[in-house]
């Protein structure tokens, strides 16, 4: 009897996620024993009626690497432990349908599970975990904002398509004189901003990790006009937030997917107006393009190796632990270490303190 995997996407897409299925799908298939199906939008297709369970063959797997998005579908609101259920007066009620999904996974004998997803899909890996699930963590997200891993797959995507786009707009500043403000994703963490401002050049970047003062921005602004250069890009990371602010941070807690986000730039813009900088503003937000399309080659090896890694796990019983990739090269950490802190961008690191030394203000 060949062995039953079941593989699944949770959370927000992110390029990268069809390599990681085929990378599964084509190691399980060298070892010829073992056959890979797919549970469509994260565990809804295991929970759902009917169930939506697919086998990912050849075919379903060949040449998806290159493909954006994600084959198996997903969805960053039905937490199995946490599902939401709406009532007949519009309010929604939450279910743990924790054992009913473990319940589930043993009467369809599957004999691994790999979920890929984010900080809030490896919780609910390690809460399956805890009650029997044979589990393995595949790390995602464009955010780059998991600890125990150095880098998620998805991320340097996202970071290719916020430089393109943030060299469009400096070219469009210079031709204006204007201040051209550059929102890119980052709930909590500001890595695709500081990427993005080291490699496109910006005057300005701000992130959540570093609160700004608006009238140091307005300065750095001022000092760029005075140089004679008459333009200024900034990158904002759409969670950051200026010093006076009541809010810790705009997101809510930190990893979560749940309160929407979006529009810092023109609350950025704002400010500056407020604080007396003359210079004619416009605001990008490049939103969910940093998302979309297809993964760049560099996150297809990553997203492709963390497959084959995922697979050899399940094939050697390594379970409860995650695939990361640590000092160059792919390992796994247990889930208790993925889950355990979040990973922002540390002010005192060496990556701001090179963006500072190339005259990066960061509004602090
Ligand atoms: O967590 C990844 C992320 O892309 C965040 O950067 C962003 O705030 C969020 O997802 C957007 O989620 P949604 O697709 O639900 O709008």
């Amino acid at each position: 009897m060949p062995k039953k995997l079941l593989i699944l996407t949770g959370g927000g897409d992110c390029p990268g996620l069809n390599a990681v299925i085929r990378g599964v799908a084509k190691r399980a298939r060298v070892e010829k024993d073992w056959v890979v199906y797919g549970s469509v939008e994260a565990f809804n297709g295991v929970l759902k009626e009917p169930q939506n369970i697919v086998e990912i063959t050849n075919s379903v797997a060949a040449g998806i690497h290159v493909r954006g998005g994600t084959i198996l579908k997903t969805t960053n609101k039905d937490n199995p432990i946490k599902f939401p259920v709406r009532q007949e007066d519009g309010t929604t009620r939450f279910e743990d349908r924790s054992d009913e999904l473990v319940r589930r996974l043993k009467e369809l004998e599957f004999d691994a599970v790999i979920n890929i997803g984010g900080d809030g899909s490896q919780r609910i890996s390690k809460v399956l975990y805890e009650k029997g699930v044979n589990i393995i963590g595949v790390p995602k997200t464009i955010d780059n904002d998991l600890c125990a891993t150095d880098m998620t797959f998805g991320f340097q995507t996202a970071v290719q398509i916020a430089t393109d786009s943030f060299d469009k707009l400096v070219t469009t500043a210079e031709s204006h004189h204007r201040v051209m403000i550059m929102e890119v994703m980052g709930r909590d963490a500001g890595w695709i901003a500081l990427h993005t401002a080291i490699a496109g050049g910006a005057e300005i970047c701000l992130i959540p990790e570093i609160p700004y003062d608006i009238n140091i921005v307005t300065k750095r602004i001022a000092e760029r006009y005075n140089q004679g250069k008459g333009f200024a890009n900034i990158v904002i990371a759409e969670g950051a937030h200026a010093l006076a602010s009541s809010l810790t941070s705009a997101a809510g807690d930190k990893g979560s997917e749940h309160v929407r986000l979006g529009g810092v730039a023109y609350e950025l813009s704002r400010q500056l107006k407020a604080a007396g900088c003359p210079a004619d503003i416009r605001e990008t937000v490049l939103g969910h393009v940093q998302r979309g399309g297809s993964p760049i080659a560099f996150d297809r090896v990553l997203a492709t190796l963390f497959g084959v890694k995922a697979f050899e796990m399940a094939a050697k019983n390594e379970f409860g632990r995650m695939v990361a990739f640590k000092n160059n090269e792919v390992t796994s950490v247990t889930l208790d270490e993925a889950t355990q802190e979040y990973n922002g961008v540390n002010k005192d690191s060496y990556l701001v303190k090179a963006a500072k030394g190339l005259n990066i203000c960061f509004g602090d």
